[in-house]
């Protein structure tokens, strides 16, 4: 759709420069040049500003000045639904719609789990991650009337370190049927924007990579949320970013001014149950409608911005999505019987301890070493299954792209070495055939049927693991850490330069179910989006561009920094 090739959000300047910059330049050709440019080397990291200006960090936490804001009420702690039954699709019966289930989505979601100190400073921890912590994603949903939340259906911010709901815009109870009318009883919105500038302050060009890294994880957070509740949650990938933009507020000029805008990603549906054949788009209704009253400005987050990264705007730009919903056919993949032995129904932590215990390691102890079954259960979570229904694979369409290459450190029984995994069974010929010619390829005994895991070869690999990741030493010090390989340019190809974003948003999806695993296991992990690009491609032997590393995860014995305090998430007493 041409329209959507206009300028969402921040009138023309962005898409000027874009045009300007690029030339006649497609928008695949402007993704490939963006991420060959922000590519990091051995010798020479992607452009950033090279320091931290500590006078322009921007908040973390965007308001509109001038809403209603909504407190949720915080779920009280102690809720005894197990972790691995979030997996257990279908056995969590689903919770009505009402602020308290509202609210406990929210916390699940995106919510404070922790402030830490250190000396003077303090900042705060989400259960979604985010690189450098600078949480660049917004939530947002599109409710209905609910009693103790508002008596019309609104579109709502998600304000973090309130755990509240303003209300952007108040829409009308025909609006509403209109919006909703193609969903199952009991169904609502959720919607993701990026604030580019938070990254872009610290890492600069590469800024739009961890973004949609974030946007992934997000958007795993969101759905093993729903999953708390006993709800399912789909990405509408019918819909397009013009119509999320609108739907969101996120266009309307008069409410930003100077601060800083944001981005669309994505919209998804929940709802009690869906069916396969649920429309995954919105029938063209926007709430910039006679029914819809908007209110609020946003916050600036920045006094003013040192450096301006025009390549961002440009790659945006070329990654807007008109729309389409995505068919494919998921009945190669494996069944939940084949990937796990036996159903997963013990373990060791709550769904609350695992979600809002979460945290990425610091520093691994380069000594703990974890069982085989749990690095077995751990990467079969990883697979979608034959059926769509997994979690969470069951929010997004398309078979997997990201297909991971483990550095195997500590696994008991296992020898530590290079391994394969290629998430998707019908990719491994071409995995073969991409890397290099003399690894061995061998199927890991002992491990379930539907895990597609091989040894490549044999070796202490933990000094390359962390080179390779920006000299990082918790890639090395971890149980294992693994690269995760895209099935890139067919990608494009197939899907179009939109779908770079979804790229990473599975990479954030795999990383985020390993965070949870991680803990579930009684160990820690980390997300690493600083790892040298292209000396990743020369360990697995990928010469060719058509597959591109886009993310690397650890696995470990975290080193807790004993120098930090802990503080509750919302106002209670200091832990100690
Ligand atoms: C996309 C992404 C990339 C990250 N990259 C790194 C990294 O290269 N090195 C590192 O030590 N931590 C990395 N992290 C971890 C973040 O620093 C961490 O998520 C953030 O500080 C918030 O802490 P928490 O995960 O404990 O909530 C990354 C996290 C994400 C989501």
């Amino acid at each position: 759709m041409a329209s959507d090739r206009l300028p969402l959000v921040v009138g023309p300047g962005p898409l000027e420069r874009a045009r300007r910059l690029e030339g006649d330049a497609s928008p695949e050709q402007v993704v490939v040049a963006y991420h060959e440019r922000t590519k990091h080397h051995f010798h020479r990291f992607a452009a950033s500003l090279g320091y931290m200006d500590w006078a322009t960090q921007p908040n973390p936490f965007r308001r509109y000045v001038g809403t209603d804001l909504v407190r949720l009420p915080l779920p009280k702690a102690g809720c005894p639904l197990p972790y691995w039954q979030l997996y257990a699709m279908g056995t969590v019966p689903p919770e009505p719609l009402s602020v308290e289930s509202v609210s406990l989505f929210f916390r699940y979601a995106l919510s404070l789990t922790a402030w830490k100190r250190f000396h003077e400073t303090t900042w705060s921890l989400r259960a979604n991650p985010s690189s450098g912590d600078l949480h660049p994603t917004e939530g947002y949903a599109v409710l209905p009337a609910i009693e103790g939340l508002g008596d019309t259906a609104a579109v709502y911010h998600y304000a973090p370190r309130e755990h509240a709901l303003e209300r952007r815009a108040v829409v009308d109870a025909k609006s509403w049927r209109e919006l909703i009318a193609p969903f199952p009883d009991g169904s609502f919105l959720v919607g993701l924007s990026s604030v580019h500038w938070r990254e872009a302050w610290k890492y600069g060009e590469r800024a739009f990579r961890y973004c949609q890294h974030d946007v992934g994880h997000a958007l795993a957070t969101m759905r093993i949320a729903a999953a708390a509740l006993g709800w399912r949650l789909v990405l509408l990938d019918g819909v397009g970013d013009v119509v999320v933009s609108r739907l969101l507020g996120l266009g309307r000029h008069e409410d930003f001014g100077e601060a800083e805008r944001e981005e669309p990603e994505l919209l998804a549906l929940i709802a009690p149950e869906l069916s396969p054949t649920v429309p995954r788009g919105l029938n063209g209704v926007t709430t910039d409608s006679a029914g819809v009253r908007w209110q609020g400005r946003a916050n600036t987050l920045s006094p003013e911005h040192s450096i301006e990264w025009p390549v961002i705007d440009e790659v945006s730009w070329a990654t807007r999505r008109s729309g389409v919903s995505i068919t494919e056919d998921f009945s190669r993949l494996p069944t939940e019987e084949e990937l796990f032995g036996r159903p997963v129904c013990q373990g060791l932590l709550t769904s609350e301890k695992a979600i809002l215990g979460r945290r990425s390691a610091m520093a691994m102890d380069g000594s703990t070493a974890i069982s085989q079954a749990a690095f077995f259960r751990m990467l079969a979570r990883l697979i979608p299954t034959h059926d769509g229904r997994s979690l969470p694979w069951d929010a997004i369409p398309w078979r997997p792209r990201i297909h991971l290459g483990p550095f195997v450190h500590r696994v008991d029984g296992l020898p530590p070495g290079l391994y394969a995994l290629p998430r998707d069974p019908d990719k491994l010929a071409a995995l073969k055939e991409v890397m290099r010619r003399e690894f061995r390829w061998l199927r890991v005994p002992n491990c379930p049927l539907g895990l597609p895991l091989y040894l490549l070869q044999e070796g202490d690999c933990q000094a390359l693991a962390a080179r390779v990741s920006c000299g990082q030493d918790i890639a090395g010090d971890g149980a294992f850490s693994l690269g995760m390989i895209a099935d890139y340019m067919d990608s494009l190809t197939t899907y179009g330069a939109g779908f770079y974003r979804n790229l990473f948003w599975e990479a954030g999806m795999v990383g985020q179910v390993l965070y949870l695993e991680a803990e579930e296991a009684g160990v820690r992990s980390t997300g690493i989006g600083c790892y040298f690009d292209d000396p990743v491609h020369e360990v697995f032997g990928i010469a060719s561009r058509e597959w591109q590393s886009l993310y690397h995860f650890t696995v470990g014995g975290p080193v807790e920094d004993v120098r930090l305090t802990t503080l509750p998430a919302y106002g209670r007493e200091p832990e100690r």
